[in-house]
Formats: structure tokens, sequence, C-alpha cells
């Protein structure tokens, strides 16, 4: 038995951990497992490359692997939970530029053929525009930058222009191998295209921006992987590249949107119509909200990001449990981009061990709704708006949504009459049923509990 075959062998074995690993991921209950499975997967395929005889020097892989897990542990560590996409948008970024350098260091490699360098330059392109789309996307994020869509005349056509200089510096490049000025050009290009490509996105269409560049970060590393002629890579960014996409198209289907609106409409640079929103706010204290809770039978929790900003999870299950002692039949409804990452809500009641079981999907709370007395909106805004249903002039008009205001009564726990994510107004607040129980939601929360302590 050759090295080469053990190398390819343990390759296969970390792919199926891969693959696995991914299957697992596809529901909370066996996501950790999952987690787990991958992670030893990406350990053996690391631990093996090192083993390649190829690598010449582990001084420089070594202090890579020390800063790298110095960084990774600390950012894991301190980020909160409402900060994850702005890490996962640095992470993208990250992977492309390593695509990039990647790509870049194979050109030094001995000799390259025609495909090798077609490959090299796709890895430093799609690198390119993963890094630099992913710093803009975290700049909107994390609210550095402005989160409006920068939209000018001419948009379009430079972004083509772009595109045709990336394809003559690519062509020249292949045929002057030598000559590293034209692989420089791909370069500033590829930077310049990922800017250009998510500054006219905005606003609510974030998510499924970082979905697509966590493709593209997969594609750029397939691309690194062709390049040096590494089959876990490819493998790898494969994976990533096919569930990034997988992922923006059910986001995209959750938002009723195709992925050409999403890229090139420049949502939420309309402005909303003034004066649409008719009837009147009625808000209700703590203590009164508790009475109606104690008398009703079926209540519906619906929690968007607000739940994440007040971490209130917990004393959400705490009134789930007192509500069930109480008689009532208590379940979630958890939109798909509720909060601000895929899976978010999910993540943050499974952290307060609610059960699975009560968690129902938009489609199947939906067709209930009338049967819940109650249903609680925490912290959530335009994944419960009905002008994605009712107002097609509505920037979200065909979103699906979670239909709270068909629900006897709504409770709207939220600190103000502010906007949401999308900047829009939310006519739910205004109608007859809905009754705004102003305040952060866990102290809210925490009142109502303390009224059926006393
Ligand atoms: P949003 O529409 O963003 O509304 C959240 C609401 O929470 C705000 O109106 C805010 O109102 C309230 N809030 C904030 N802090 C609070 C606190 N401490 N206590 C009580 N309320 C608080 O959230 P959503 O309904 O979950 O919708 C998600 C939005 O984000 C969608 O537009 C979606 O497209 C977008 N988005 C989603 C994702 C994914 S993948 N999930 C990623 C990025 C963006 P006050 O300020 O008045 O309290």
């Amino acid at each position: 038995m050759n090295i080469l075959f053990l190398i390819n062998l343990s390759y296969v074995a970390a792919a199926i951990l891969f693959i696995y690993g991914l299957k697992e991921l596809g529901s909370p209950a066996t996501a950790r497992r999952g987690n787990m499975l991958s992670s030893a997967g990406m350990f053996i395929a690391v631990v093996v490359t090192l083993l390649d005889k190829q690598i010449l020097d582990y001084k420089w892989i070594l202090l890579g692997v020390v800063i790298g897990s110095i960084i990774g542990a600390f950012a894991a560590r301190t980020v909160a939970m409402t900060g994850m996409p702005e890490m996962v948008a640095l992470f993208n970024g990250s992977g492309g530029l390593s695509s990039l350098l990647v790509g870049f260091a194979a050109i030094f490699l001995e000799s390259n053929s025609t495909f090798t360098l077609i490959t090299i330059i796709l890895s430093i392109l799609i690198g390119g525009v993963t890094f630099t789309g992913s710093m803009v996307a975290y700049g909107k994020l994390s609210e550095k930058i402005s989160g409006k869509p920068v939209l000018f005349t001419g948009q379009q056509i430079l972004n083509i222009l772009l595109v045709v200089g990336i394809v003559i510096c690519g062509v020249m490049f292949e045929l002057n191998p030598d000559n590293l000025n034209f692989i420089y050009g791909v370069i500033a290009l590829s930077f310049l295209l990922g800017i250009m490509v998510v500054i006219p996105i905005g606003g609510a269409d974030m998510p499924v921006v970082i979905s697509l560049l966590n493709s593209y970060s997969g594609l750029a590393a397939c691309a690194a992987g062709f390049a040096i002629n590494n089959i876990i890579l490819i493998v790898a960014g494969s994976l990533v590249g096919a569930s990034g996409i997988i992922l923006t198209n059910i986001m995209c289907k959750a938002m009723n949107r195709s992925l050409s609106n999403v890229l090139f409409s420049g949502f939420g640079s309309a402005k909303q119509i003034a004066g649409a929103v008719e009837g009147e706010v009625k808000p209700i204290s703590a203590e009164d909200a508790f009475y109606i809770l104690e008398a009703a039978s079926n209540v519906l929790i619906v929690p968007g990001y607000g739940m994440a900003v007040a971490q209130a999870q917990h004393v959400v299950k705490e009134l789930q449990e007192l509500l069930e002692k109480n008689g009532a039949e208590v379940y979630y409804a958890v939109h798909p981009v509720a909060g601000r990452m895929p899976g978010h809500m999910n993540v943050l009641l499974a952290e307060a061990d609610v059960s699975y079981d009560l968690l129902l999907e938009m489609e199947q709370a939906n067709p209930r709704m009338e049967s819940f007395d109650v249903a609680m909106v925490i912290g959530a805004n335009d994944v419960v708006n009905p002008d994605a249903r009712e107002n097609e002039a509505s920037p979200i008009y065909g979103m699906p949504i979670i239909n709270v205001d068909h629900a006897s009564t709504v409770f709207v726990l939220k600190r103000s009459m502010a906007s949401g994510f999308a900047g829009i107004e939310n006519p739910l607040f205004f109608k007859p049923n809905t009754r705004m129980l102003f305040g952060d939601a866990k102290e809210s929360i925490s009142t109502v509990i303390r009224e059926f302590g006393s």
C-alpha cells in the first residue's frame, strides 16, 4: 500500500463524514452530532494533508494554526448570538481570501497546464469577489456602513465592464503566465466587482447575500482545490457551494422573491407610502396581559429578532410552562427568516430547552391560526407584517408571513413603534385585535410570570 493510496482513502473517509454530518445538521435533534462528525472529517483531512510529502516547511503552517486557533476560539467565545451573521460574513470573507491566496501561490508551482491556469484564475476571481462582497455585507450588518441599497445609473453597465475586464486580464494571463500584471488586474477587478455586487442589496435581503457568499466561498475553495490538485478541498468546496445555494434558494422562497430580484432590485430603497396605515394603537400593561393569558386555552408564541436582543428565551420557556400548568396548550411558530440568520430562533429556543415537538413551521401554524386565543409576538416585526399579504405597494408584498392577525388576540412585545429590519411600518400594530405590550421583552414577560405567582 503506498502513501498516496492511504491519503486518498483518508480523504474519502473525511468526505463521507462531511456528507453524513451535513445530513445530521438538517434536524435540531441531531445537529450537534452532525457538527462533531463534520469537524472530525475536517480534522482527518487537515492531518492527512499535513502528512503529505509535498509539504516542505511546517513552521509557517504551525504559526497559521496557532494564530487561527486563537482568533477562532476568541471569536466563538465572545460573539453575541445577535452578532453571528456578521461573524459568518467575516468567515466567508476569510474563506474567499484564503482561496485567492492558494490560487495565487499555485502560479509559482513548477508547470501549470491550461486547465490549472483556468482554475487558478477562477479561484482568484471567486475568492476576490467573496472577500470584498463579504466585507461589505459585514459592514452593512454591523451598521458600520449604511444598510441602504446603493443604486446609481449605469451600475449594471459598470458591472458588465468589470466582468469583461476580468475576462480580458484572465485570457492575457493564460497567454502570458509569466506576466503577473494580468493576474494583479484580475485580483483588483474582482475586489471591485465584489463591492459592486453587494452595495445595491440592502435591508432585509442581507441574509440571502450571506448565504450566497457562503456558496461562493465554497466554489472558490473548489477551484483552489483543482489548482493545487487536492481532492478533499474540491469535495469540501463543492459541498459548501451546493449547500449554500440550496439555503439561498430556501430563503428566496421564504420571502417569495427570485434570486435575481434579490440581487438587482435594490429592495428597501423605495419610500414607505405615508399615511397608508389606519387604526389606533392600543397599549396593554403586563398585568392586564396576564389576565387574558390566564383565560387562554391555546397560545401561540411567535419569536423574532427582539427575543434574541432581549435574551428572553429562558423567560419565554418559563411562561410556556406556567401556561401549560394553567391548562393551556402552547405552541411556537418560527418563520424561516425570523431573527438575523437561518435557524436563529431555533437555536435560542433549543438553548432554553423548548421541546422540538412544540415548534410549528409557518405552513403548519397559519391554517390553524383562528384556533389560537392569543398569539404572542415576541420581538418579531417584519415576519408578521400583514402588508406582505394585503398591500401591493409594500416592498415586502408577496413574502409569506405568519398570519398572527387571524388569532383572536395578538400581543406584540416590543419597546416602541420602531420598524424592523426592512424599515417599513407594520399595520398589525393598529389592528383592532392587537394589544401592544411595550418594553423590553424579557422584562415584560418576567412581569407576567410574577403575576402568575402572586
Ligand atoms: P425585525 O423585523 O427586525 O423586528 C425586530 C423587532 O424587535 C423590532 O421591531 C424591535 O422593535 C424589536 N426589539 C428589539 N429589541 C427588543 C427588545 N429588547 N425587546 C423587545 N423587542 C425588541 O425582526 P423579525 O420579525 O424577526 O424579522 C427578521 C427580519 O430580518 C426580516 O426582515 C428578515 O428578512 C431580516 N433578516 C433575516 C435574517 C435571517 S436569515 N433570519 C438575516 C438578516 C436579516 P423595538 O425597537 O420597538 O423594540
